[in-house]
């Protein structure tokens, strides 16, 4: 026997019932974008590690351990990209899409990479489906994304918590840096040894601590929300003067901040009370477009975390009738024209490859579900029909293909 292999911890082959369901989410997305106008977009899984470490920011865990990096042959460090937003944003600029019009939506699927712990619904590669609006400051642009994660959610049939925050801007998120580092310095006894390194950092991200005592410290904390500046509460306000207008069903939350630095105003994150995790997760970043070198520029957006989806959506029934050709004797080429004219009538069909009795070839038809079972024998040949034999009821009866 020779060597044998297995994929990398966290890599997983997508195959069957699974697969099913990653088709029936994407192609249900996908839909809905469709409906909502988004335009595809395809961009590489590989950038310079600088376009994620600029972005997501150099003090977050995905960029601080999670990313997969390494030189190209000219020592120049390249990652696979562990999410869509940063590489859009470079697209959206290198190839001056601001130029075109005054706005833009777009969407885009595919593999992300992260160097995570593995465990249920978390994987080192796992696919994402997202969204991105580039050129709309108001609030509706933010509340017709979140109708379009609710639609998503009811259409697969998903319970989640839409759960919102505003993280404010640059004029009124330092005042509330200022409240929240003087907070934590406070009950620095009670955190997690990297909440005491990350709050001078990143105070923002200790609120987003998966520790239970970290959580329990915070739980006084200051809150975003009451910081906010004129427009940005005005912001926050009309979002949600919207969302109800559209009965969008959400939950403020204080303390979402994100695992992404780029986030400004509107956060929101999905979550599944069955997996306790974010399912669905977005928010705006009205500075990044400005900071990769484009025109300033507002934007937003959310990813569609597929794995954690299919954790949630039942398999998908068959929506096509299946037809199991069997021939008997020397027929094979009859048999073959038949297979050929059901195909062209746009059916579905299986050629069977395996010898032996009607019992058998029958049983084999069972197991692949097939709904028909089209019996070709020397009489069927000479009379040139087939005998199509229904496998939920065993009725049969003698037909022309053509009529079938
Ligand atoms: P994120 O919250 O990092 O946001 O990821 C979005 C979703 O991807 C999560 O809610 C989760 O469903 C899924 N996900 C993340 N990590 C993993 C993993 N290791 N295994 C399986 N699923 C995972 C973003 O990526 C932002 N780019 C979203 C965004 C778009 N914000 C604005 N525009």
């Amino acid at each position: 026997m020779g060597e044998t292999f297995q994929a990398p911890r966290g890599f997983h082959d997508i195959l069957g019932s699974d697969l099913k369901k990653f088709r029936k989410i994407t192609s249900t997305v996908r839909d809905l974008l469709r409906r909502y106008n988004f335009e595809e977009i395809i961009t590489p899984v590989v950038e310079f590690a600088k376009v994620f470490e600029r972005s997501i920011g150099e003090a977050t865990d995905i960029v601080g351990k999670e990313m997969f990096v390494f030189p190209d042959r000219k020592g120049r460090l390249l990652a696979l990209r562990p999410e869509g937003t940063a590489g859009v944003v470079r697209a959206y600029i290198q190839n001056k899409l601001y130029a075109l019009r005054p706005y833009h939506k777009l969407f885009y699927e595919g593999p992300m990479f992260r160097y995570e712990r593995p465990q249920t619904g978390r994987y080192r590669q796992f696919h994402q489906i997202g969204a991105e609006v580039f050129g709309i400051a108001d609030p509706h642009a933010d509340a017709e994304l979140l109708k379009l994660v609710s639609d998503i959610l009811s259409e697969l049939n998903i319970e989640a918590v839409l759960e919102i925050n505003s993280l404010g801007c640059k004029v009124c998120r330092p005042a509330y840096r200022e409240a929240l580092l003087e907070f934590l310095q406070g009950v620095a006894p009670n955190l997690c040894k990297d909440c005491i390194d990350r709050k001078e950092r990143n105070p923002l991200r200790v609120l987003d601590c998966k520790v239970q005592t970290c959580q329990e410290a915070v739980r006084e904390a200051p809150k975003m929300v009451d910081f906010l500046c004129d427009d940005c509460r005005k912001h926050y306000e009309k979002l949600k003067e919207y969302l109800k207008a559209l009965e969008v069903p959400f939950r403020e939350n204080y303390n979402l901040v994100r695992g992404l630095d780029y986030y400004t105003r509107t956060v929101f994150e999905a979550v599944s009370p069955k997996l306790g995790s974010a399912i669905i997760a977005g928010g705006r970043y009205d500075y990044l477009v400005e900071e990769f070198g484009g025109p300033p520029t507002p934007a937003l957006g959310f990813a569609v975390g597929v794995e954690r989806l299919m954790l949630l959506v039942e398999e998908p029934q068959r929506d096509y009738e299946l037809f199991f050709v069997i021939p008997f004797g020397e027929v094979h080429a009859y048999a073959l024209k038949v297979a050929d004219t059901l195909r062209k009538k746009g059916k579905v069909v299986e050629f069977s490859y395996r010898r032996g009795g009607l019992k058998k070839q029958l049983e084999f038809a069972d197991k692949i579900r097939a709904d028909y079972a089209v019996i070709i024998g020397e009489d069927e040949l000479k009379e040139g029909v087939v005998t199509l034999k229904d496998m939920r009821t065993g009725e049969q009866k003698k037909v022309k293909p053509e009529e079938i």
